[in-house]
């Protein structure tokens, strides 16, 4: 099929709640993608922050595909009724890569969330016996999830204008680096958590101040309000770190992720040092598809491949990435931002949703984020030459 009769099928039977590009993808390779006319894309997408080591890259690719055809001739799914072994040896990877005691599996972003407001209300229950210190705040401008409750503990107000009413209640939103906003907030004695992501993604690649974070560590410690991390987006290597906590040097209560750590198959999950390692207990949270061995095997090949050496390259090319920009002089371009490869461009006099639509015309598949930003997650083994024939093209849209 060429593209325009897979936009015709898709368009006549997928419930419209997305507004697609008209670009069909069908292949790709390395940070380079294909579509349905055979039209080549520098990628610097990676289907928001999920494709990690990019497309078919030859070392990865053998790995995931035998890693998961092999488990799918043994085992593909039993349920958590019972034990297998991926999911068991993850496990043990992530929490010793991360520092934290237990993993807890699910299949996205917005369900680990909802995993992390549970285990939040419950310690808070369990450890004060009432129900009215259940508040989490949030901050402005975040992004967590498109769940009822993930929904409404986003920070923006265009995420609550829709019809949805009723939702959950139970959540006030913060300045994100005023530290006095949470105090204030905190004073009523209801709050119970603070939820955060390392640097705002959707919300337009914000890096959190380093000393806010640790001073809100220190406030959270002394009030015994759970920190939440949401690492949804910067998790798995994004940041140049496995987790972006890492890098603050701060120890969450719980962090959740998704996106990134299977490498393009649908898994999330959360994990909590031992203060909360006992709060949700059996039959307190579950879900059927959670940690079920073929994600996990795709998960452990990706986090095998993310060694310290790969990690430290994402740093330095998300710091060329930046440079470069800067370096382009183009007058639409107001800042460079961000962390590892997870970069924001702020624009000025000119509409990053243009610039997107024009990028993507031209070969270059890029993000917007918030109100006025280019947003670029490529996969964390994106090479070098791809790196330089993506800024070639997003040099010949800015000039
Ligand atoms: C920080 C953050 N949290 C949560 C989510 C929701 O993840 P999902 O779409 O997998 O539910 C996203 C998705 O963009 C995100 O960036």
């Amino acid at each position: 099929m060429n593209s325009q009769e897979i936009f015709n099928l898709a368009d006549s039977h997928v419930m419209p709640t997305y507004a697609r590009f008209p670009v069909a993808f069908v292949k790709g390779e390395g940070a380079t993608l294909y579509d349905a006319d055979g039209k080549a894309y520098i990628d610097f997408a990676s289907g928001i922050g999920v494709n990690s080591l990019g497309y078919a890259n030859a070392k990865w690719a053998d790995a995931v595909i035998s890693a998961v055809t092999e488990q799918v001739k043994k085992l593909q799914h039993v349920s958590n009724l019972y034990y297998t072994l991926p999911m068991a040896q993850l496990a043990e990877k992530l929490t010793t890569r991360s520092g934290m005691k237990y993993a807890f599996f699910s299949n996205s972003g917005a369900e680990s969330n909802e995993g992390l407001i549970k285990l939040a209300r419950k310690y808070s229950y369990e450890t004060y016996g009432t129900h009215e210190r259940h508040v989490i705040l949030t901050l402005q401008n975040s992004f967590h999830g498109r769940t009822i409750a993930t929904l409404e503990a986003t920070g923006q107000e265009k995420f609550h204008g829709y019809d949805f009413f009723p939702y959950t209640g139970g959540f006030r939103y913060v300045q994100p680096g005023n530290l006095d906003a949470v105090k204030a907030s905190c004073s009523d004695g209801k709050v119970c958590a603070v939820l955060i992501e390392l640097v705002q993604g959707e919300g337009g690649v914000y890096p959190l101040p380093k000393d806010y974070v640790s001073e809100l560590e220190a406030f959270c410690r002394e009030q015994d309000i759970l920190l939440l991390v949401d690492e949804v987006q910067t998790g798995i290597g994004r940041t140049g770190t496995l987790f972006a906590f890492q890098q603050y040097g701060i120890t969450p209560d719980a962090v959740s992720f998704a996106k990134g750590i299977a490498g393009g198959l649908p898994m999330g999950g959360f994990l909590v040092p031992e203060k909360t390692a006992n709060v949700l207990r059996a039959g307190d949270h579950a879900t059927t598809f959670g940690g079920n061995p073929v994600c996990a095997a795709a998960a452990l090949t990706v986090l095998d491949t993310l060694s310290d050496d790969v990690l430290a390259e994402v740093v330095k090319k998300g710091e060329k990435i930046k440079s470069s920009v800067l370096a382009m002089n183009s007058p639409y371009v107001a800042e460079a931002r961000g962390l590892g490869l997870m970069i924001g461009i702020k624009l000025t006099g000119i509409s990053h949703r243009d610039v997107v639509a024009k990028l993507l015309e031209s070969g270059l598949v890029a993000l917007t984020a918030g109100s006025d930003t280019l947003r670029f997650l490529p996969p964390l083994t994106i090479s070098d030459a791809e790196i330089d024939k993506g800024l070639e093209v997003l040099k010949s849209v800015l000039k």
